[in-house]
């Protein structure tokens, strides 16, 4: 396999002391969809700036498809497509107008342009918006138009920073769809930034988990969750001393939570092997199970377990602060 992208302890220090990533290294493969996973301010940003050119390092290095990313800046450039967190495309131009501009930027000739223009906006399902302006496209439709924005210098490498921030989970989906079918059918290696569970684990071979400005672990969703082992078993009974009795099992690796709500929370290292082991010991016992639920490891856990956090609780945060700019923009 070949690296495309090679890092070697990428730093970036802000304004003095503020240390946004710290001796990043991260080695990606040619083709692969490769996920960087964190919450806000974890790094992700910076380190796609980095690797597309539009911000120094502090100190470290990175290669590019062969190419420094500081002496050969230029040609770097030339090969990658970028779709940046925040919003480019000109409300007061057309769909394909912005794209046209952008096309324009890399010196494509016009009917070249126009060709990949018509292919592109298919590829998202927006011919039939093509003509309409950017600012009555919905949400979705302008995230997929940033899309294939990232596309129209048909990139080795197409960076997508946050794709489907904001976006509501169908929506999300439906993005998901557009870029497995740009991996497909394309030949690009992607590299994408999240901090959506799900969109990693639907999208990306290989994830690095980002916190505070260090990579935690890198691995396949699934290598990491097979990892954790233990699935959880949630038993709900309404009473405490049947609760307490509960977390006397002891087949259990460890014991988690216990209100009335959530019931008791076993871990232990296979569900399928525990289970009749776990009935005989709550029948014997006559314990009132109202409940049993069994999660696998799912990169929630994952998540948990490498930075002693709950991801989820900045998507709550983020639906709030989205509904409120929402509102803003009625207004
Ligand atoms: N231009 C900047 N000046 C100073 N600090 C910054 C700047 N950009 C980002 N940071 C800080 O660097 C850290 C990483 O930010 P960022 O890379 O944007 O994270 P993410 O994309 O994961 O949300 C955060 O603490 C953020 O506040
Ligand atoms: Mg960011």
């Amino acid at each position: 396999m070949v690296n495309i992208i090679r890092t070697e302890n990428l730093t970036k220090i802000y304004g003095g002391n503020i240390r946004a990533i710290e001796n990043i290294n991260i080695e990606i493969e040619e083709g692969e969809v490769y996920g960087l996973l964190g919450p806000n301010g974890a790094g992700k940003s910076t380190t796609i700036n980095i690797l597309t050119t539009r911000l120094s390092p502090t100190s470290g290095k990175a290669k590019v498809a062969g190419y420094d990313i500081i002496r050969d800046s230029p040609k770097v450039r030339k090969i990658i497509g970028v779709v940046p967190q925040d919003l480019t495309a000109d409300e007061d131009l057309t769909g394909s107008e912005n794209l046209k501009l952008v096309s324009r930027f890399y010196d494509i000739p016009r009917l070249k342009a126009q060709e990949r223009i018509t292919k592109l906006l298919e590829l998202v399902e927006l011919d039939e918006s093509a003509n309409r302006y950017v600012r009555q496209y919905s949400g979705g439709m302008r995230k997929r138009l940033e899309l294939v924005t990232g596309l129209i210098n048909e990139p080795k490498i197409l960076f997508l920073d946050e794709p489907t921030l904001g976006l509501d989970v169908q929506t999300r989906s439906q993005m998901w769809k557009y870029v497995r079918e740009i991996q497909e059918t394309l030949n690009v290696t992607i590299i994408l930034t999240s901090h959506y569970l799900e969109e990693v684990d639907a999208l990306a071979d290989r994830i690095s988990i980002i916190d505070h400005g260090k990579i935690l672990v890198t691995d396949s969703p699934a290598q990491l969750k097979s990892n954790l082992k233990g699935d959880m078993i949630q038993l709900a009974a309404k009473n405490r001393e049947e609760r307490d009795l509960l977390k006397t099992y002891p087949g259990a690796l460890e014991v988690k939570n216990d209100s009335e709500e959530t019931g008791v929370l076993l871990k232990v290292n296979s569900s399928d092997d525990e289970l009749p082991g776990l009935m005989k010991f709550i029948s014997e016992r006559n314990i009132g199970i109202t409940r049993i639920t069994i999660h696998k490891p799912s990169l929630d856990e994952v998540f948990l377990e490498y930075t002693g956090r709950d991801i989820r609780e900045q998507e709550a945060e983020d639906s709030r602060k989205t509904m409120i700019n929402m509102r803003r923009l009625r207004n």
